[in-house]
C-alpha cells in the first residue's frame, strides 16, 4: 500500500481540494483556522462541533479559492487533547470522498491546549490511520483516492512523527490481514529481513534445526503440528555509533500466524479470526523500523518466534513435558495455551542479553477481552516505573493500557507434578494474570512489561482511527515508549 503522505506547512497551499477545518462546540472557529463558517448553516446540517463530528460545507469561504470546507469537531476549546486531534482527524480522513490533495488547519486549534505537545501527530494519526484499507484479494479493491495531507502551522518534527507511526501501524496492519496461508512463518521470516535490508538493520533468521540446536523446545514443541515450518527471528537497530554503554531495550513479540488450538482445537467461531495471533509480532517488528526510521537515540531488540498451531498426528499432546531455552521443564496441557510456551523461548533469549528492559506484546488470553475488552489492553509489569511509562505512552498514542497485578499467591496454580510448570492453572480464573506470572518465569528478573492485546488486537468494524481488522495495536505505544526513553 502506498499510503498516505504528510507534510507541514506554514500557510495553505494552492490547489487543495478540501480544507479540514477546527470548530469547536460553540461553533467559533480559532484564529487560523483559514476559513469561516456560518454557524446557522452548520446547526441546519446537525453539526454541533462535538469531536469525531464532520460536515461538508460546500459554501463556506475559504481562503484559498476552488477548495470545500470541512468542519471538524473539537468539543470545548479548553478540553482539546491528543485524542480529539486524532478523532478529528480521522472524521476529516472520512469525509474527504475521492479527494487526493488535502490540507487542514487543525494545528490551530493547539493554541487553546495550553502547551500540550504532539496534537499535530496526533492529527496525522488519525487521519492516516482511517484511511488505512487491506489491498487484500478483491476484485473490486476499496480504493483509497487520498495522496497528499498539508498540515497547516504544524512542527515538521511533529508531521514527521506521525508519518513514521502511521507507516508502521499500517504495515502491522497488512500483516496481520494477509491471509494465514500466505502470512507463514516463513514469510514472517523473509519480511523481517526484507525489513532490515530497507531500514538497516542486522537481522538473525532461525530455521527448525537451528531453533532445536539452541535448545527452544517450547517452540519446537508448538510447531511439531504444523506442515509450515517455524522461525525464530530477531532484528536489531543500533543508532550510528552507538557503543555498549547505551541502553538496549528488547522487544518480544508472539508470532502464532494460525492459532487453531492444536489438539485442544477452538471452536469455529473462536478460530475466526486466529489469524491476527501474530499482532504482538507484527508490532514489534514494525516498531523497530520504525525507531530506525526516526533515528532514536536508543538500541532496539526485536525478538519474533514465528509458528503455527495445527492438529495432526506429529503435535503435541496433552501431557507432553518441553523442555524451554533456560532449562524450565514444561508440562503441557492444553495445547491451545501456546502462546506462553513459544514466547517462554523467545524471553529467555532476550534476557540473555541483558537489555535495561523487556517488553512483550503477544495476543495472549481470551481473558484479557473478558476484563477488559477490545479497546483496552492489559498491561503487567514487575516494576512500578516501568508499568506507569508503558500506560503513559499508550495515553499518548491513543492506545489505553491498564495495569492488572501479578499476584504472587496465584504461582502455585502452575506448580506441575512431572515438571517445573504447567501451562494452565489448576482451578478457574484470572487467566491472564495466571499467563503473565508463567511469563515471569523466564524474563530472569530483568527489567519487564508484558502487554496483552488480545482483544484490541483486532477491530470488528471501523471506528475513528481503526478500520475493520487488524489493528496493529501496541505499535504507537512502543515507538511513542522508545522515544520517551532515548
Ligand atoms: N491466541 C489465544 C488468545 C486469544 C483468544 C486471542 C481470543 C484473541 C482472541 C491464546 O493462544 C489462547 O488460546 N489462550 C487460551 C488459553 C487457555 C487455554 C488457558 C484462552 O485464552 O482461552
Ligand atoms: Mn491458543
Ligand atoms: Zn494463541
Amino acid at each position: 500500500m502506498a499510503g498516505v503522505s504528510f507534510e507541514a506547512a506554514p500557510e495553505i497551499p494552492a490547489g487543495v481540494e478540501i480544507l479540514g477545518v477546527p470548530v469547536f462546540s460553540d461553533l467559533s472557529v480559532p484564529p487560523g483556522a483559514g476559513a469561516d463558517v456560518d454557524p446557522v448553516l452548520l446547526r441546519r446540517f446537525g453539526f454541533e462541533g462535538k469531536p469525531g463530528q464532520a460536515q461538508l460545507i460546500p459554501s463556506a469561504t475559504p481562503s484559498v479559492e476552488g477548495t470545500s470546507v470541512v468542519a471538524l469537531g473539537m468539543g470545548e476549546a479548553a478540553e482539546v487533547d491528543r485524542d480529539v486531534f486524532r478523532k478529528a482527524g480521522a472524521a476529516l480522513a472520512r469525509a474527504v470522498g475521492h479527494a487526493a490533495v488535502i490540507a487542514t488547519t487543525l494545528p490551530s486549534a493547539a493554541k487553546a491546549a495550553h502547551g500540550s505537545s504532539g496534537l499535530a501527530q496526533a492529527a496525522v494519526e488519525g487521519i492516516g490511520l482511517a484511511s488505512y484499507r487491506f489491498a487484500g484479494n478483491r476484485k473490486k479493491s476499496r480504493e483509497v483516492h487520498l495522496e497528499t495531507v498539508t498540515v497547516v502551522g504544524a512542527d515538521p518534527d511533529e508531521v514527521r512523527a506521525g508519518q513514521v507511526a502511521v507507516d508502521a501501524t499500517t504495515s502491522a496492519r497488512d500483516w496481520v490481514n494477509e491471509p494465514p496461508r500466505s502470512l507463514t512463518p516463513t514469510r514472517l521470516g523473509e519480511l523481517a529481513t526484507d525489513l532490515a535490508e530497507a531500514h538497516g538493520l542486522s537481522v538473525e533468521v532461525w530455521d527448525p534445526e537451528r531453533i532445536v540446536a539452541e535448545r527452544l523446545g517450547g517452540l519446537a514443541g508448538v510447531a511439531s503440528g504444523s506442515e509450515e515450518q517455524a522461525r525464530l527471528i530477531r532484528v536489531a537497530y543500533d543508532p550510528p555509533g552507538a557503543g555498549d554503554e547505551m541502553a538496549k531495550i528488547a522487544l518480544v513479540g508472539k508470532g502464532i500466524t494460525f492459532d487453531s488450538g492444536g489438539l485442544s482445537l477452538k471452536t469455529t467461531s473462536g478460530m475466526m479470526t486466529m489469524k491476527d495471533d501474530m499482532g504482538g509480532a507484527a508490532a514489534v517488528l514494525s516498531t523497530v523500523a520504525g525507531a530506525a526510521v526516526l533515528g532514536l537515540g536508543v538500541r532496539v531488540v526485536g525478538w519474533v518466534a514465528a509458528t503455527e498451531n495445527m492438529p495432526s498426528g506429529s503435535a503435541i499432546h496433552p501431557g507432553d513435558v518441553l523442555v524451554a531455552r533456560n532449562g524450565t521443564t514444561i508440562e503441557v496441557l492444553n495445547t491451545d495455551a501456546e502462546g506462553r510456551l513459544v514466547l517462554a523461548d523467545a524471553l529467555s533469549l532476550a534476557a540473555e542479553e541483558k537489555p535495561a528492559a523487556i517488553i512483550d506484546v503477544a495476543t495472549l488470553t481470551g481473558a484479557q477481552i473478558t476484563a477488559l475488552g477490545d479497546r483496552v489492553a492489559a498491561v503487567f509489569s514487575n516494576d512500578d516505573t516501568l508499568a506507569e511509562k508503558v500506560i503513559a505512552a499508550g495515553a499518548r498514542a491513543g492506545e489505553p493500557f491498564w495495569r492488572l497485578p501479578l499476584v504472587a499467591s496465584y504461582r502455585p496454580k502452575i506448580d506441575s507434578e512431572v515438571a517445573d510448570l504447567k501451562n494452565v492453572a489448576s482451578g478457574g480464573g484470572a487467566g491472564s494474570i495466571i499467563a503473565a506470572l508463567f511469563l515471569q518465569e523466564f524474563v530472569d528478573g530483568t527489567l519487564w512489561a508484558h502487554l496483552d492485546i488480545a482483544g484490541p488486537a483486532w477491530s470488528d468494524g471501523d471506528d475513528s482511527w481503526l478500520v475493520k481488522g487488524g489493528t496493529g495495536w501496541g505499535t504507537r505505544t512502543l515507538l511513542q515508549f522508545l522515544s520517551s526513553w532515548a
